[in-house]
């Protein structure tokens, strides 16, 4: 056996190893990260000009043994706390050229926190794949608290040092969690690089790519030093062919739908003083329905024809008895509710909204209500919340929000964001027929509804075809 497949049979026990003792390799956010990957990065991370490369959590080197492979063994660099991990990966770059000596490799790959160990260094291009570690875990990913504070996530600081390691025209390429797309908690690293450059290409996968996790990831590249910048709330959208969503140019006019209603949610005062009013069967003189999200479908409500799960019990037909709650705190919060209104569910396929237009039900966390300033909105907003372009776009943006990419998770203060559209005459349409689908339970007027409604927003058939299937899984659409 050659120097070469000696160590690379090290790097391989090592990871196994690894393997087995699961909790530690958790602990240390060490995933290994597959080939195909490895190549992917290096492919658009070591164009013409490039000689001085880094992977600042470099574990047993697979980044550095396959950028030596294209640039030389003197050209990579790498860190990693791990002792273990950087004996192998010196080991592998001895193997790939023997003119090396002991001691220049162990400048090149130190014993160190990737996050502190290369201050006042420049490099072409910084690669890799650091860990993934949530706050808690902080202390045994090294000093990352160095770092600008309040990221949950490690590998977003690891990008965010990245950025000044890298020479103008350098290029930064590290794997992250799909979260860092749209979380709010790694807002400052999308600004940080909408400062210093923009995001050239983005490798994401709808399906896990490391062994022993579940964990969504995804790779922007970014180009240190490009004017062009990337919009910050962006990100997503770049990700969203991977995931399915058709992308959508929205043709929106000046408002949005804050400008016409109030949207709201509800929190843990609401769900839990609602608790001891709640009973099951029926409606009783003075109560209202609970709607629940899993209740609420694309302009149609299932209170009473489905079971839903409220307070960890399960309830046919959830009443809220009114006089209770009125001769306590959530009193001003129940005639606040019981007034025309949408409910939208918390998270759906797409935008899940039904009308309410007696005002007789309550939303049950996490359900957002919308109260037209104008009852006569009711249907017009119905029809808005059903248009597939903005339940495509709405999508992309968030999406790495949710734990189900594509899905639709949106706050109250993201629903109020949402743009109405410029084509005036085809949302009256759609409101007509967004009132003749729930009112008489239409699939065919709530399929009309989208085509039409994708119109107004200047959309066509893709997105429409992409919104019908997704309505489909349990909607009134057939
Ligand atoms: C996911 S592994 C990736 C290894 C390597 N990039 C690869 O894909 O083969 C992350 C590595 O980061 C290391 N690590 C954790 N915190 C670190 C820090 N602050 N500085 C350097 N390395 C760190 C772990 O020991 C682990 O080897």
């Amino acid at each position: 056996m050659g120097e070469r497949q000696r160590v690379e049979a090290l790097a391989v026990a090592y990871e196994e190893r690894l393997a087995e003792q699961r909790e530690g390799r958790r602990e240390r956010g060490a995933f290994y990260t597959p080939p195909h990957l490895v190549s992917w990065v290096l492919d658009r991370a070591l164009g013409p000009g490039v000689s001085r490369v880094l992977d600042p959590a470099c574990g047993t080197g697979h980044f550095l043994v396959a950028a030596a492979r294209r640039l030389g063994a003197r050209s990579v660099h790498g860190s990693d706390l791990d002792p273990e991990a950087v004996a192998i990966a010196r080991a592998r770059l001895l193997a790939e050229d023997p003119t090396l000596t002991p001691e220049e490799v162990a400048q090149q790959v130190r014993v160190a926190d990737g996050l502190t160990a290369w201050d006042g260094e420049l490099f072409d291009a910084v690669v890799g794949n650091p860990p993934f570690l949530g706050q808690l875990r902080r202390r045994t990913a090294g000093r990352s608290d160095a770092r600008p504070a309040a990221y949950t996530d490690t590998s977003a600081v690891f990008l965010h040092r990245a950025l000044d390691l890298v020479r103008p025209g350098g290029t930064v390429a590290l794997v992250q969690p799909l979260s860092v797309l749209a979380a709010r908690d790694a807002g400052p690293v999308r600004r940080a690089v909408a400062e210093r450059g923009a995001v050239s290409d983005l490798w994401c996968s709808p399906r896990p790519v490391f062994a022993g996790t579940a964990v969504l990831t995804c790779v922007p590249v970014v180009r240190v030093g490009d004017p062009a910048g990337t919009d910050p709330d962006g990100w997503g959208r770049l990700a969203a062919p991977s995931f399915g969503v058709p992308p959508v140019e929205l043709r929106a006019g000046d408002r949005v739908v804050g400008d016409l209603a109030t949207c709201t949610a509800d929190f843990r005062d609401q769900y839990y003083g609602l608790v001891p009013h709640v009973s099951d069967g029926g409606l009783v003189d003075s109560g209202a329905p609970l709607v629940t999200s899993g209740l609420i479908e694309p302009a149609a409500c299932e209170w009473g024809s489905r079971s839903t799960r409220f307070a960890r019990q399960r309830y046919d037909a959830p009443v809220v008895h009114l006089a209770g709650v009125r001769a306590g705190p959530l009193a001003s919060w129940a005639a606040a509710r019981l007034v025309p209104k949408l409910l939208v569910a918390g998270q759906g396929r797409v935008i899940e909204a039904v009308v309410d237009e007696q005002g007789a039900w309550l939303p049950s966390v996490p359900v957002v209500t919308v109260v037209p300033h104008d009852p006569g909105d009711l249907w017009r907003l119905l029809a808005v919340l059903l248009a597939p372009p903005l339940v495509a776009d709405a999508a992309a943006r968030y999406l790495g929000a949710v734990l189900t990419p594509g899905s639709v998770k949106l706050s109250a203060r993201q629903l109020a964001a949402l743009p109405l559209p410029a084509d005036e005459d085809a949302w009256a349409e759609g409101a007509v027929l967004a009132e003749r689908a729930q009112r008489h339970r239409d699939p065919a007027a709530l399929a009309a509804t989208a085509r039409v409604m994708a119109r107004a927003y200047g959309g066509g058939a893709e997105v429409t075809a992409w919104w019908l299937g997704r309505a489909g899984g349990g909607g009134q659409v057939p």
